[in-house]
């Protein structure tokens, strides 16, 4: 008799289970909507999506075809892995496709954060970004700015074994501070950084605010930069002094006073800028150097590349644009860095609507992840897809291209591309002109959901 009380709690335990699984399933059965698993209640399958990474999106696809339904990161999603709606649903933002980022993103980076404002108010906050990192501005202010900070953030690496995950974090926060308020060594930079990092991690994190939590440490953190930023407001405009930075053209506005941004707006936008191309720009720069260490041939024709511009210029000279025009393979390098290491797995979008999608009714408020990772990987499109080979953005017009979707697409296509090309680029400049490396080996990289080595990615240097 006692042998059948485990195996009864475990008939049990497997029915609770079943029926739960069935339940969560039911609920989310309704008419039109695509097929698809919904996992359990709450955490959907959060899980499955997080440890199995594209196999997860790879294994529903062949099961259900390329627009499924599933429920991760908290909320019931559409998946679509279909271009064609990929590009749709970017370039249709006005007809119900708002963005649709994480709670914790949302109240971590303000209400006034350009992924949580849509319409005019989008359209006026996008604008004012647009128009401190324009081309002309990139040339005369901001990349000047740049060259000097590479110079001096790259010096004194020889002879050492650096963390470059670490080196490039802090390069890509540092460069945007200088870029926005024309420092990076000044008092404020260092706790500035270190509650930045905490702001970072708490916009990833489960929106429960609770003692201890990345949530509640990254709204604490945001106050703290808040506090920061607007301590800054009131000195600048204390101030006699004239400043050229991104910080001085905003609070100027432009010549319309319309598009004045008020001290809320400009503290978000700030952020925004801050927090867009802090992963994006360390994350490709870490993947480049990674990249250039394992394929000699590549760093050879980068190296020609640099030699050549520094051969043109005194040592004292900084990087112009028109030597950022002629780093054409350095451009392929970026391209093909970000395609291979997928630094963007897709982005995500919110229905406002009940809509009809390819034939799916899809209901008001349900997540729709626009997943592009795949693309990247389709030998139709790129040859050979699993090699780094930065030759096939050369002498084609691969970027111009509709699947071209490193940078998003549509209303939201990413404003900082030329800019973060020109910051990448400035660094493996000075990277590749002044020192040789070999990585010390058996760090490990994830490459989902984000790219990263979880214990650094350790390299020796020594000057070349
Ligand atoms: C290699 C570097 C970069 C990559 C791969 C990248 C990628 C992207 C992608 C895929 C999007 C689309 C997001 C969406 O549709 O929801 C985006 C948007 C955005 N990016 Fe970048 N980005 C980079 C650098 C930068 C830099 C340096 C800035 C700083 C100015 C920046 C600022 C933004 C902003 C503000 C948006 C939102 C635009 C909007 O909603 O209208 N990015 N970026």
């Amino acid at each position: 008799m006692p042998i059948f009380i485990p195996i009864l709690g475990f008939l049990f335990v497997f029915c609770f289970f079943s029926a739960l699984l069935k339940w969560n399933q039911v609920r989310y059965r309704r008419k039109g909507l695509p097929q698809g698993t919904m996992g359990w209640p709450v955490f959907g399958e959060t899980t499955e999506f997080l440890k199995q990474g594209p196999n997860f999106m790879k294994n529903q696809r062949s099961r259900y075809g390329n627009i499924f339904k599933s429920h991760i990161l908290g909320c019931p999603t559409i998946v679509s892995m279909d271009p064609e709606l990929n590009r749709y649903i970017l370039m249709n933002e006005a007809k119900g496709f708002v963005p649709g980022y994480p709670q914790s993103m949302l109240d971590i980076l303000g209400k006034c954060n350009i992924a949580a404002v849509h319409g005019s108010t989008h359209k006026y906050m996008r604008g004012t970004l647009l128009s401190i990192i324009s081309p002309t501005l990139i040339r005369n202010q901001l990349l000047p700015k740049i060259d000097q900070f590479m110079r001096t953030h790259l010096s004194h690496w020889e002879n050492k074994v650096i963390n470059i995950q670490d080196k490039t974090k802090q390069m890509a926060f540092l460069s945007s501070l200088k870029q926005i308020a024309g420092m990076e060594t000044s008092s404020i930079s260092q706790p500035f950084m270190t509650e930045f990092f905490k702001l970072v991690l708490g916009t990833l994190s489960l929106p429960l605010n609770l003692p201890g939590t990345n949530y509640r440490n990254g709204l604490q953190a945001r106050k703290s930069i808040i506090s920061i930023l607007s301590k800054l407001l009131k000195e600048r405009r204390e101030s006699k002094e004239k400043y050229e930075d991104m910080l001085s053209c905003l609070m100027r506005g432009n010549n319309d006073n319309r598009c004045k941004l008020n001290d809320e707006e400009l503290i978000d936008l700030i952020i925004t800028i801050m927090y867009s191309g802090y992963e994006t720009i360390s994350t490709t720069s870490m993947m480049a150097v990674k990249y250039l260490h394992d394929h000699p041939k590549v760093l050879e024709e980068m190296r020609k590349e640099h030699f050549a511009i520094r051969e043109r210029k005194k040592p004292e000279d900084p990087i112009d644009c028109n030597d950022l025009k002629s780093m054409r393979f350095t451009r392929a390098v970026i391209f093909e860095t970000s395609r291979l290491a997928t630094i963007v797995n897709g982005v995500l979008r919110k229905t406002t609507h009940d809509m009809e999608l390819n034939g799916y009714l899809v209901p008001k408020g349900w997540r729709i992840y626009v997943y592009t990772r795949e693309i990247n990987y389709d030998p139709f499109l790129y040859h050979d897809p699993l090699t780094f080979n930065p030759w096939r953005w050369l002498g084609n017009s691969l970027e111009s291209q509709s699947h071209f979707l490193i940078f998003g697409g549509g209303t939201r296509q990413c404003p900082g591309k030329e800019l973060g090309i020109a910051e990448i680029s400035t660094f493996l400049h000075y990277f590749v002109t002044r020192y040789r490396w070999k990585e010390v080996g058996g760090d490990k990289l994830m490459k989902f959901p984000r790219v990263v080595a979880p214990n650094g990615l350790h390299i020796r240097v020594s000057s070349y």
